[in-house]
């Protein structure tokens, strides 16, 4: 099965940016782990990145015409994206929510997504693992739906 993980913006300058916050793992590094984990879970994972909302929505999009689960991390869209949130509303499989940081335990304005109300379910503060635990779910919840 087909998945996507897809990071919003400033998340391709992941182990430069603020790596106390978000860890010294580069993006690079990241997509080829979640690859690898996800191929033990029989998951085949497409990891994309990107700082245009546009490009965004044309991915949601496409996990929605061809039903891909999908590993959502919007980045700052999740504060003040209601474009993002109506093209996570058109889902037509799984979805979850993930970010690096307990949003809840930084600024106030991190505390607001736009995205959760139609998320499967969110993730926070784990870091690179709450990818990981994403991906188990969704290959769980498949696994479940074709018994
Ligand atoms: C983030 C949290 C957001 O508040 C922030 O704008 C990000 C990354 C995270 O993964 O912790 O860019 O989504």
């Amino acid at each position: 099965m087909r998945v996507l993980v897809l990071n919003g913006p400033n998340l391709g300058r992941l182990g430069r940016r603020e790596p106390e916050i978000y860890g010294s793992l580069t993006h690079d590094q990241l997509a080829a782990q979640l690859v690898d984990f996800g191929s033990g879970l029989g998951l085949g994972i497409e990891v994309r990145q990107t700082d245009a909302e546009a490009e965004m929505i044309g991915w949601l999009h496409e996990a929605a015409d061809e039903s891909l689960p999908v590993v959502l991390n919007p980045a700052a869209w999740t504060h003040y994206s209601i474009a993002i949130a109506d093209a996570v509303a058109q889902r037509t499989a799984d979805l979850i929510e993930v970010h690096l940081s307990n949003v809840h335990a930084r600024e106030e304005f991190r505390r607001h997504s736009y995205i959760t109300p139609y998320a499967t379910g969110v993730i926070a503060g784990l870091g690179v693992d709450g990818y990981r635990l994403a991906l188990r779910a969704l290959a769980d919840r498949i696994a479940r739906r074709d018994e």
